[in-house]
């Protein structure tokens, strides 16, 4: 008898378990709907806050200062208000962005409520494309585009930032950006950019569930996207390269498929090779969906960064929307049982991993890149470069850029997909190394000897960025975890 009532007992406990682990991850019933009404088209965040002053409260916390010391890659905007500058922690993107605003200046994102101010502040270079660079950084972008049409993505930027009302012309993202101000369900309201490209993949978006919509609002600006040019190199309009992809299956493979596919994203001109490209954003959203064990085992964005908080009694979703580390893990212990501390130690140890990676991809690419350099100058002084062995490095180059770019704009240092980042590149080093052999090969046939190490002349792009110099010599260090860097590529900076 006694056996039989531990049994249930034990299997009473076995249930329980589950019950426990989901009702931890399971939503508050959204606050009750004040009687305050907001108005359709209403933009202002204040009055939203009427109606929801705890989330109002919260949004507006994204403009305090992120804590520093709590991430080691994210290190978080201190009282000094260091801007960490990506160019001087990776200096092999100082020598590959050279040539355009991305090269000049390369920013660590920061909270939501700078994404327009910091728009304001940056290298003008930087929003050389027009008016389409406010795409996801105003509430007002859906309005300006239909309204003004062609004018909103060719205008220069300040022009276009002039047309909203003045009190928001530094106002980040809204309420009106993520909700129906009806029933404060979530929805797209970047219907120019995210429906058209989820509609491209063949996804109905009535049928999003909404813990998918959890994901999708954020897809609206975390996400790369191309920018078409005219044969005047005017912005005539803007897209998300997913054409051939399906939800839940954006590989980086189809994404270069489709940008080196089209001429028209032809943004920018690489200095050191002189070769015409497209780019590549921020793909948190496509990274992370593509397979990852979080989004198979359900989860979204906002779980991990938008996590439940008490606010005095009421349960809400912390709209200050931040990393995960800087609040302490608690996002992750919403299902998690581990301690913070071993949770932070596996977020810090896929991340160094995926530097280690992204070091050994960046400077092999680097150093392609330099050869590059060295042959158009010889083939300008007139000497004959084999046709064959060049075009063939040439197309294993453009893949090797293109996956380490894809990795080091991803905003997680590998987090949102490990095993994923970490393919991506091993397969962008396979490509620069074969790369750099064709090139070897082609100099060779040609007479040209070329030194073991290559010289990368790191200082110089570095340097070489107008009012942005090297910016770690004010404290910012390099990274070099396993100290690839230093030891397997020789590279140094003097
Ligand atoms: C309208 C565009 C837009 C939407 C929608 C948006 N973001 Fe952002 N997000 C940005 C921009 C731009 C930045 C960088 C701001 C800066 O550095 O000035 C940013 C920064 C961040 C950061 C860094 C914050 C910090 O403290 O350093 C996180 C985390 C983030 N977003 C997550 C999300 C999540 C999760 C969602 C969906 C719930 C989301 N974002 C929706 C545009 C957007
Ligand atoms: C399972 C949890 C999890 C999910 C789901 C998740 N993230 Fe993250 N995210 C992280 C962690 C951990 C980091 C690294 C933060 C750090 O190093 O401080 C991160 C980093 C980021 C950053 C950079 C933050 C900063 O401070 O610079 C952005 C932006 C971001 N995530 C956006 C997203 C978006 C958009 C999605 C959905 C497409 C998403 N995340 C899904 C856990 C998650
Ligand atoms: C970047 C997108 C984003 C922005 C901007 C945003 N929210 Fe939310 N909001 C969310 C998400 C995601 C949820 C969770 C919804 C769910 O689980 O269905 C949410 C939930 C809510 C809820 C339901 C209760 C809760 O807290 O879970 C309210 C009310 C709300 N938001 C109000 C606001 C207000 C007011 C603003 C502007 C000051 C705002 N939101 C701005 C994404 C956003
Ligand atoms: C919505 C629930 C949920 C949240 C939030 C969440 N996780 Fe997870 N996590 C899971 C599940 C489920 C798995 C898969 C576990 C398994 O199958 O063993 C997982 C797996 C992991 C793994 C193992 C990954 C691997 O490749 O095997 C790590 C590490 C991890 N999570 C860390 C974190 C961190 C750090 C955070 C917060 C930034 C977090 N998780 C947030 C549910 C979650």
């Amino acid at each position: 008898m006694r056996k039989r009532v531990s049994s249930i007992l034990a299997l009473f406990l076995a249930m329980l378990v589950p019950v426990v682990f989901l009702s931890a991850c399971q939503k508050p019933k959204p606050e009750q709907v004040r009687a305050v009404k907001i108005a359709d088209g209403e933009i202002d965040p204040a009055e939203w806050g009427k109606a929801y002053p705890v989330e109002y409260d919260l949004w507006k916390k994204t403009a305090e200062p992120t804590p520093t010391g709590k991430s080691k890659y994210k290190r978080g905007f201190d009282a000094d208000k260091i801007t960490y500058d990506k160019l001087s922690e990776f200096p092999y993107m100082a020598l590959l962005f050279n040539g355009w605003g991305f090269g000049v200046e390369y920013n660590e994102p920061r909270g939501h409520a700078y994404m327009l101010k910091d728009q304001v502040d940056v290298d003008p270079s930087r929003v050389g494309a027009g008016g389409v660079c406010l795409t996801c950084k105003t509430p007002y972008a859906p309005q300006l585009e239909k309204e003004k049409g062609l004018d909103y993505y060719m205008k220069p930027w300040d022009e276009v930032r002039h047309m909203i009302p003045e009190k928001h012309q530094e106002l980040g993202v809204a309420c009106i950006d993520c909700h129906d101000n009806k029933d404060m369900s979530l929805k797209i309201s970047r219907g120019f950019t995210l429906a058209k490209a989820l509609e491209n993949m063949g996804v109905d978006k009535a049928k999003l569930t909404p813990q998918e919509m959890r994901s999708v609002v954020c897809a609206q600006c975390h996400v790369t996207y191309n920018i078409k040019k005219d044969e005047n190199k005017k912005s005539v309009g803007i897209y998300f390269p997913w054409q051939g992809s399906k939800w839940g299956n954006i590989s980086v493979e189809n994404i270069i498929k489709q940008i080196r596919g089209d001429a028209s994203v032809g943004e920018w001109t690489q200095k050191v090779t002189g070769f015409k490209m497209p780019f590549m954003r921020h793909p948190e959203f496509e990274l992370f969906s593509f397979n990852s064990v979080h989004w198979k085992a359900g989860a979204a964005c906002a779980d991990c960064h938008m996590p439940y908080t008490k606010v005095g009694v009421s349960k809400v979703s912390d709209h200050r929307v931040t990393s995960p580390l800087k609040n302490d893990m608690k996002a992750c212990m919403q299902c998690h049982t581990e301690s913070a501390e071993w949770l932070r130690d596996q977020v810090t140890a896929i991340q160094d991993r995926t530097v280690s990676l992204m070091l050994r991809s960046g400077y092999a690419t680097a150093t392609v890149a330099k050869l590059f350099e060295k042959v158009h100058e010889l083939q300008a002084a007139g000497k004959n470069i084999d046709k064959d062995l060049y075009e063939k490095a040439k197309d294993y180059y453009m893949e090797a850029f293109f996956r380490s770019l894809y990795v080091g704009a991803e905003n997680s240092v590998g987090f949102h997909n490990p095993t994923e980042a970490m393919r991506i590149l091993g397969d962008s080093t396979a490509f620069a190394m074969k790369a750099e052999g064709l090139l070897r090969q082609a100099l060779q046939k040609a007479g040209v000897e070329v030194p073991l190490t290559v010289n990368l002349e790191l200082k110089k792009y570095l340097n070489e960025r107008g009012k942005k110099k090297l910016n770690f010599q004010k404290g910012v260090e390099i990274d070099d975890p396993y100290g690839v860097q230093e030891k397997l590529l020789k590279v140094t900076l003097e």
